[in-house]
């Protein structure tokens, strides 16, 4: 075996172990079905400090899952989630991320609450979104 293709050979691997150590590090498990949503991402650099990475809540935050949730949001539309998350959340940082981020987030929050909502597509229109009522199930 010539000199350059071994060398050719080892930094191949290299790369492949700095970059597998790299996506590996420190990662929690994520479901390949949040994996896959646009809310997923953006929930957990901007809202999981507060209220958890599993929407529990935590000292900081309410729980953004369950009853607690339910007793809050139910009956009232997406209109209202989307607005309340863009004017007041993070707090003292509303509006600080863009309508659609906001979009995507309300819908991650509402899928989590048993809601499939595909955000993709979905415009922040909110005569559109006010005509979608929250029904959170629980028992999910
Ligand atoms: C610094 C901590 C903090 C961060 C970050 C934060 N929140 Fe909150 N959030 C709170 C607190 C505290 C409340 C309770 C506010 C109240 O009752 O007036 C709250 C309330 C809420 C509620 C209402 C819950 C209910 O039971 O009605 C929603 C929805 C919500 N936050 C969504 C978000 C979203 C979405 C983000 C990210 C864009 C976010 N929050 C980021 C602290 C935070």
């Amino acid at each position: 075996m010539s000199t350059p293709r071994t060398l050719a050979i080892l930094t191949t691997l290299g790369v492949l172990t700095v970059a597998l150590l790299w996506v590996f590090q420190g990662v929690e498990p994520i479901s390949e079905e949040d994996r896959a949503h646009p809310g997923t991402d953006p929930y957990n650099q901007n809202c999981a400090t507060c209220h958890g990475r599993n929407l529990r809540g935590a000292e900081t935050g309410p729980p953004l899952v369950g009853r607690a949730f339910e007793l809050a949001w139910e009956g009232r539309t997406v209109a209202d989630l989307f607005q309340y998350n863009r004017t007041l959340m993070p707090p003292g940082g509303g509006g600080s991320l863009s309508d659609s981020v906001y979009l995507d987030i309300s819908a991650y929050i509402l899928k989590h609450n048993g809601m499939k909502l595909d955000s993709v597509g979905l415009a922040a229109d909110m005569e559109l979104l006010s005509g979608i009522e929250i029904r959170a199930d629980t028992e999910r």
